[in-house]
Order: C-alpha cells, then sequence, then structure tokens
C-alpha cells in the first residue's frame, strides 16, 4: 500500500493517523508548526509514522489527507497538490472560518470551494461528517459503518474508496461536489446519525463524549436521499 500524506495533524488528521498505521499504511504526517512539534504524535504512532513539511506530506504518496480549518487552504501552495488525490475533511464553521459570502449565498457548497481553492486536486470529500472520537468506535469490522464520499474525479473517487475500506468504513457515493451539501453541517446525513443515542442535546459536552453505533450503507444512502438543504446563511457555529 502506498504511503499516506496527512496534512493536518489535529482531531481528524491524528484520527485516521491512527487508523492507518494500525492498517499497516506508512503516513507522513504534517502540521503548520512544523515536523518538530509532532514528536509525540509520530512516538505514539509507531515506526510507521515520520513527521513531515508540509510539502513531504503532499508528495508522499498518491493519496493525501487534507484535514485543516478551511481558511487555511488559500495559504498552500498553489501546486502542491495538483494531480493527486486528496481526501477533503473541510467544512465550513462560520465561528471559526467568519462568514464565506460564496457559501452564505449557496451559490457553492464547501466542497466546491475547496476546489476552486485547490486548482487541479483531486479532491474527494471524506471524513468530513464524523465526529473524532466515533472515528475508533466504528473503524472495526465486522459492524461495518459507512461514509459518504464527493468528487468530480471517478478514479481519484475508486482510489479513496479503496483506502477507506483498507482503514475500517464503507463508503456510500454521494455524487459530485455540488451536492455534497446531503453531508455537510446540520444535514441529515452529519455527525448525529453515528450516535448511538440520537436524542442527544447538539453540541453538548454530553454530545462529544456520547457513543457511536454502527451505520450500514442502506442507512447512510437513505440518510443522504431524505435530508434537505440546510440553509447555510442561518448556521451560527
Ligand atoms: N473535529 C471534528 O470532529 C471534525 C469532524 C469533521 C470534520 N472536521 C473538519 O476537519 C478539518 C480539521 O478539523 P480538526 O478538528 O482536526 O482541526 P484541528 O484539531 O484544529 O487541527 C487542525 C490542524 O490543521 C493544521 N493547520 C492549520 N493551518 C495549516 C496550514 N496552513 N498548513 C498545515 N497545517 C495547518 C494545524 O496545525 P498546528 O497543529 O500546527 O496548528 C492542526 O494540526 C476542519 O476543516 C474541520 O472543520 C472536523
Amino acid at each position: 500500500m502506498p504511503t499516506l500524506g496527512i496534512i493536518g495533524s489535529g482531531n481528524i488528521g491524528a484520527a485516521v493517523a491512527r487508523l492507518a498505521v494500525a492498517a499497516d499504511i506508512d503516513v507522513v504526517i504534517a502540521n503548520s508548526r512544523g515536523p518538530q512539534s509532532l514528536t509525540d504524535l509520530v512516538e505514539e504512532l509507531g515506526p510507521r509514522a515520520t513527521a513531515g513539511t508540509v510539502e513531504q506530506a503532499a508528495r508522499a504518496g498518491e493519496e493525501t489527507l487534507l484535514s485543516i480549518p478551511l481558511t487555511a487552504y488559500r495559504s498552500l501552495p498553489a501546486d502542491l497538490l495538483l494531480g493527486r488525490t486528496v481526501l477533503d475533511t473541510g467544512n465550513y464553521y462560520p465561528y471559526r472560518d467568519g462568514r464565506i459570502a460564496e457559501l452564505d449565498s449557496e451559490e457553492v457548497t464547501t466542497t466546491e470551494l475547496a476546489g476552486q481553492l485547490l486548482p487541479g486536486a483531486l479532491l474527494v470529500k471524506a471524513f468530513n461528517n464524523i465526529l473524532t472520537h466515533h472515528i475508533p468506535q466504528l473503524a472495526r469490522p465486522p459492524d461495518r459503518s459507512a461514509l459518504p464520499i464527493a468528487g468530480n474525479d471517478p478514479e481519484a473517487k475508486t482510489q479513496a474508496a479503496e483506502l477507506i475500506d483498507r482503514l475500517g468504513f464503507d463508503t456510500v457515493d454521494a455524487g459530485t461536489p455540488d451536492e455534497s451539501w446531503r453531508f455537510e453541517p446540520e444535514s441529515g446525513a452529519y455527525t448525529r446519525i453515528y450516535l448511538a443515542d440520537p436524542d442527544v442535546p447538539d453540541w453538548s459536552e454530553h454530545m462529544l463524549q456520547s457513543p457511536a453505533a454502527p451505520l450500514p450503507a442502506d442507512k447512510l444512502r437513505a440518510a443522504l436521499e431524505a435530508t434537505s438543504r440546510v440553509k447555510v446563511a442561518e448556521r451560527t457555529f
């Protein structure tokens, strides 16, 4: 299995890195502060993990996981991810990213905006609709859970689905970037669908610790079909 590059070593980047090394995949992981700040994480991940610069992580393998705040995409070198399959975990959180007019007007989805910010990258939206602490809980067979993916490039989607399968999840093809609102924040296929207790109050301390329950692909598919588009401008978090 080729090496996986990971840009972003926070909640999601580190959670996926743990799945990757457990699946015998080598990872090169980077953050904004440089490799020396990743000593503890790399030690925890073991011999399959190396800390690198953002450029080293981007060029480490055929696939890259990009897991940084949306506003940081603009700071990445324009040609960094050209022609590469990039699993994009990004979401738009107005409280963190500020208000972004094209998203609030629903002119584009977050995935389409990412495509504009990273032209030439073969983006596949993935791992954006699941809470960090649910990733290790659900990435365990035999009760497989499914994650939605969306992207423009069929080969990149196939490649991403194979990687995600190896990491321990099934995938459901949720279409192209313009359709990815179906699993963006507050939609019917966003984080809550993985909660074991569906009545946990939104974003409470309890929700951030509440356990997950397996979500098979047919249930995810039904949730993607049933959801309606969230009014992004009305979102406050
Ligand atoms: N947390 C969740 O449950 C969750 C769920 C689904 C999707 N997401 C989305 O996934 C993305 C990552 O979320 P997260 O919770 O993992 O974030 P996080 O814990 O805040 O980590 C963000 C990471 O991005 C790195 N970073 C920031 N700017 C960078 C740059 N210019 N170049 C390289 N690295 C940079 C940070 O580096 P430093 O450590 O050096 O600052 C940090 O390692 C976000 O878009 C978020 O909306 C999060």
